[in-house]
């Protein structure tokens, strides 16, 4: 088993504890703005993608510890305006974020791969969350969709 690059394990952390917390905050408005036919629906969707974002954040802080780093959030995604009620324009910001967050899981994955069983089996676990998630807001669409081909594949 190689060595894990500790450094650029924390940055992808990072990255995702960066791309989880900005969840939180868009399905949080996302779920108070939406409007339409299935709005309660979409709504309960919209907050449990919000609790769940800020859970995977501070999973993901927990991490950066115990790899003895620091959880560092630089930046914030940028947000739709809170003028934003539509529920399918929602809904594809909330498939290009839940591609997003799949994209860093991915990232972790390859980087631990044969060299931390463990950061190995958190990716895994979260990238089958992602994938999941992915699904849901093309089943939430009324229009048709395609799984983003980027989004979720599995590393050569
Ligand atoms: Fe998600």
């Amino acid at each position: 088993m190689g060595t894990l690059d500790r450094d650029k394990a924390i940055a992808i952390l990072n990255r995702i504890v960066e791309c989880e917390l900005a969840g939180v905050i868009r399905y949080t408005q996302f779920s108070l703005t939406v409007e339409g036919e299935d709005r309660a629906e979409v709504a309960t969707w919209l907050r449990a993608q919000a609790d769940e974002g800020l859970k995977h954040a501070q999973r993901a802080g927990r991490l950066i510890a115990l790899l003895g780093g620091q959880a560092a959030t630089a930046s914030w995604a940028p947000l739709l305006g809170g003028d934003v009620h539509d529920i399918d324009t929602i809904l594809r910001a909330s498939l290009r974020h839940e591609t997003e967050a799949c994209h860093a899981d991915q990232q972790l994955l390859e980087l631990s791969r044969g060299r931390s069983v463990f950061i190995e089996d958190y990716a895994r676990d979260l990238i089958v969350t992602e994938t999941m998630h992915i699904n849901q807001v093309g089943r939430l669409m009324r229009q048709p969709w395609e799984m983003p081909s980027e989004a979720c594949r599995s590393p050569a």
